[in-house]
Formats: C-alpha cells, structure tokens, sequence
C-alpha cells in the first residue's frame, strides 16, 4: 500500500496540478492531442457542477489524479481520466485514486461506475471488481472495452 494522500480537488491551482499528472501521462507518454483530452469537464472546479476530480500527493508532489462525471446513464456515474505519473505506478496510487472517486459516488447516491477502460489497464480494472461489457473500441486512437462495477456488490 501507499501513503499517498487523496483530496477532492476544490481550486484551479489543485486542478492545475491534476492537468499537469495528465499532460504528462495521457498527452505526453500516450500522444493523446491537447484538444482531445482536455475537455468542459476540465474548467475551475468551483464553476463545474457535472465533474469531481481528484488529486494524489506524495511528499506535497502531485503523483495521481482521476474524475468522475455526474451525468448519470441508468444510475452509472463515469470515471474517466485515471492517471498515475510513470515512476509512481503499481504503488498503490491508482487503486487509492479510484478509491476515491467510487467514495465520492456512493455519497452521490449512484448505483454503479461505467468506464472506457485501455486494455493493458483491463486487469487493473478487474482487481477492483469491474467486468468487460463491450467489444474493443477506439478512442484517440487507443483500443478500450467498456467495464462496469455495481457499487452495490463492493
Ligand atoms: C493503469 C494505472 C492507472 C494503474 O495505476 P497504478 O498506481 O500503477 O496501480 P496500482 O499500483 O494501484 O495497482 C494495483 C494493482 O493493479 C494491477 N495493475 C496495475 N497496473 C496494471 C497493468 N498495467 N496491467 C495489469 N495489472 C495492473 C496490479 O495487480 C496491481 O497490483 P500489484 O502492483 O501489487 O501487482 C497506471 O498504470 C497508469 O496511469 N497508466 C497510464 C494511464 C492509463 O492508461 N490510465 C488508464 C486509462 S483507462
């Protein structure tokens, strides 16, 4: 496990941080375009009433961010954008990340998490109860499978 700490993103500068962790992972590493990935969602979290985003730390380093959208379909909130800093992964980061984020949808009252997991990210996925519903699909040019959870059964 990790010590990371896991905040619920309130500022621009906390959001900035975050945007920094995914420039790095998705439009750096991955070759994600800037305007792909960057989306309304992304705005300054005290004006954004439709996403929650949080932040991973480590040493006061921002390591990990991930969201969670609240337009529901069927009761399933989406998380999307779950990002580890390379020299930071399989330290837990990502599993304390969507901890966090499935914490803040259960608050909210919804059923279950729908998500476009990567498919090298599929096991992670499933270590955490997801299961594949969907055929591979891409988007920015990445293969992905639509995954479901039931917070229900967690
Ligand atoms: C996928 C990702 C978020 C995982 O974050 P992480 O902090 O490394 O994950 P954790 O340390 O919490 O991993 C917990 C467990 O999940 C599994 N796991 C983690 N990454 C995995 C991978 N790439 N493939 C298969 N299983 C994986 C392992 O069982 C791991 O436990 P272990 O290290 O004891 O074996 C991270 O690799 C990442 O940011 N990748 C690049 C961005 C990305 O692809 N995001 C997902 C988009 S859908």
């Amino acid at each position: 496990m990790t010590d990371s700490e896991v905040i619920l993103i309130k500022t621009a500068s906390e959001m900035a941080q975050a945007l920094e962790v995914r420039r790095a992972v998705f439009i750096d590493e991955q070759d994600v375009p800037e305007d792909l990935e960057i989306d309304e969602y992304d705005g300054d979290p005290a004006l954004i009433g439709t996403a929650l985003h949080v932040l991973a730390s480590q040493d006061g380093e921002p390591v990990a961010t991930g969201r969670l959208l609240l337009e529901a379909e069927h009761g399933y909130a989406h998380i999307g954008r779950v990002a580890v800093m390379k020299q930071h992964r399989r330290r837990g980061h990502g599993t304390a990340v969507m901890e966090a984020l499935h914490e803040l949808a259960r608050e909210r009252g919804f059923e279950g998490i729908t998500l476009a997991a990567q498919l090298h990210a599929i096991g992670f996925y499933e270590r955490l109860g997801y299961t594949v519903r969907s055929d591979v699909f891409l988007d920015a040019g990445i293969e992905h499978r639509w995954m479901d959870l039931s917070l229900a059964l967690t």
